[in-house]
């Protein structure tokens, strides 16, 4: 089952994941780290950050492999994926910037980078924790509706409603977010060995639901985390307020042994 905990907050989601990523840091100094950007890890990555800092915890080693990046975006402008883990992870963090790979946006090698970025995951033991947010129309990473359960990465068409949801970045102004992108694969996620996927806010609810109580459809991406043997759903209220087992979860949850963690 997809474990769901409800919690009152973002900043009570960010101190989960980041007990969970300080204990694994802590066994493993070179563990792999997959990262998403958007609204819904920041608390997490801040809070990751001052546990770092609170426990001296070597990060020299961690490496890391975000989600996705738009093409055609030039690395450097401040909305590149690139640019924004560097702002949120890489800096806060005090990660190396050598060991934290951002898939290849520049068009010229979009056909063969996708191939290439699996690859890298691959020869690096794969990604221990995937941290994971989730669109209004159930995208994982930028796996629209629709996309293969199996994928790998790749490039793909954002969907209309997605560059809406994302024009904030942009000014508000849709038109300057970029029509293509590349990400992990479904498949890709799901080869690593922990997901934990945080949502917040009404607008998440019914995503959330479909995702966790839906059935399995490559027309909610997120459900995919279904076939996972190892899913955190983290949520507060408002994105929990559609879920039919909620006081399942919050009974389960209450009553799991400290020593399981997530
Ligand atoms: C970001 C990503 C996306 C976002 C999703 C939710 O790397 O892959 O799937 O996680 O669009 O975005 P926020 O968190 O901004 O609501």
């Amino acid at each position: 089952m997809t474990e769901v905990i409800i919690v009152r907050d973002e900043d009570e989601a960010g101190g989960i994941y980041a007990r969970c990523v300080g204990d694994l840091i802590a066994r493993r100094p070179d563990c792999v780290l997959g990262l998403a950007t958007g609204s819904s890890p920041l608390a997490a990555y801040r809070a990751l950050a001052a546990l770092v800092r609170e426990r001296g915890l070597d990060v020299s080693r961690v490496r890391g492999f975000a989600l996705d990046e738009y093409v055609g975006l030039d690395p450097g402008h401040p909305q590149s994926y690139r640019s924004t883990i560097d702002r949120t992870v890489v800096r806060p963090l005090g990660l190396d910037p050598a060991l934290v790979h951002v898939p290849d946006g520049d068009p010229a090698g979009v056909r063969d980078a996708g191939r290439r970025y699996d690859e890298a995951i691959g020869r690096a033991g794969g990604v221990d924790v995937q941290i994971l947010g989730v669109g209004t129309d159930g995208h994982i990473g930028f796996n629209e509706p629709g996309s293969s359960l199996g994928s790998g990465t790749r490039l793909k068409t954002l969907a209309e409603r997605t560059r809406i949801d994302n024009a904030r970045f942009f000014d508000g102004d849709v038109d300057r977010v970029p029509t293509h992108c590349i990400t992990q694969g479904i498949g890709t996620i799901l080869r690593a060995r922990h997901l934990v996927l945080l949502a917040f806010g009404e607008g998440k609810a019914e995503a959330v639901a479909e995702s966790v109580e839906g059935g399995v459809s490559s027309f909610c991406p997120a459900s995919a985390l279904q076939l996972h043997p190892h899913a955190t759903v983290i949520v507060d209220e408002a994105a929990a307020s559609r879920l039919r087992n909620r006081d399942y979860y919050r009974y389960a949850y209450a009553h799991k042994p400290a020593w399981q963690g997530i």
